[in-house]
């Protein structure tokens, strides 16, 4: 082998997959979705993240990357991720521009807690989103295990305006419709979006809607958080994570792993 060749570095690294967009969705100036194509020995479970990413714009450069949610559920064909696209960030300034064609570089390891393995028993499963901290419930709905191992599920997705509510159209409608899971979801799904910074029909934080116990009324649930049914997992940002925990905590919920599942499970939206 000669320098010249111990020197070229590949612009793709064999650690990534170099995978092409299959079409993008605007949900408004700030939230996109894009979906590629899953590479056939791409295996996950519903609820995980991976690194996307797109080569530096230097020659020679490292990529940049960032940690999504997969939107898509385990047995899909396509990978759909859901998206804040921040003006001056690294990555999404970038990504939310791209197009059917343009090729994005999708990670060989996907992980994450948001995982039905992390969870015990329990027969009510609260998903609780704010913001792009939606994507992974959009996977964990579509897996029929969730059906088998829960009566109920409660999504519960918090934005600041209710033109940020994206996938409504498929939390309420469109769900029925799949050929997996429509039919275990009808009646079992219950769909609550909060808005913050408009009026709606719901408004406030999800934090304030379970202090109030406006969100347990509304669902015509006695007595809050209850550890020996409810089971919950969190994405979103940092400080509803915190906010939130701290109530389950309270309710005496333990948060769970891969490693020692339990009661609750969170995850933080990745941002830039
Ligand atoms: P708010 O409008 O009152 O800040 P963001 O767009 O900043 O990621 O926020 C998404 C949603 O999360 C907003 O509706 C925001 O409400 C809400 N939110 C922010 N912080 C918290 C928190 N600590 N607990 C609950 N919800 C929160």
């Amino acid at each position: 082998m000669t320098d010249a060749v111990l020197l070229e570095k590949p612009a793709v690294s064999a650690a990534w997959h170099d995978q092409p967009i299959l079409w993008t969705r605007r949900w408004t100036d700030r939230l996109f979705s894009f979906v590629i194509e899953r590479p056939e020995s791409f295996r996950f479970r519903s609820g995980e993240f991976v690194m996307i990413g797109l080569p530096s714009e230097q020659p020679g450069g490292k990529p940049t990357l960032r940690a999504y949610s997969i939107a898509s559920p385990a047995w899909a064909d396509e990978l759909e991720f859901f998206s804040i696209q921040v003006p001056d960030g690294p990555l999404t300034s970038r990504l939310g521009l791209l197009d059917a064609g343009d090729r994005v570089l999708l990670g060989k390891k996907p992980t994450g807690t948001l995982v039905l393995d992390a969870l015990t028993g329990g027969a009510r499963l609260y998903l609780i989103a704010t913001g792009t901290g939606l994507a992974p419930w959009l996977s964990v709905l579509r897996d029929p295990e969730t059906w088998e191992r829960f009566d109920e599920v409660i999504v519960t997705h918090t934005v600041r305006e209710a033109k940020d509510l994206a996938y409504r159209q498929f939390l309420t409608v469109d769900i029925y419709d799949d050929p997996l899971v429509g039919d275990l979801a009808r009646d079992r799904l219950l769909y609550y979006p909060t808005v913050t910074r408009e009026p709606f029909v719901r408004t406030g934080r999800i934090t304030e809607r379970i202090d109030s116990g406006a969100l347990f009324e509304d669902l015509n649930i006695t007595g809050g958080f209850d550890p020996s049914v409810d089971r919950v997992m969190l994405c979103g940002s940092n400080a509803m994570i915190r906010d939130v925990r701290a109530r389950l905590e309270k309710a005496g919920l333990i948060e769970g792993s891969n490693a020692a599942p339990a009661q609750f499970v969170l995850e933080r939206a990745f941002v830039g």
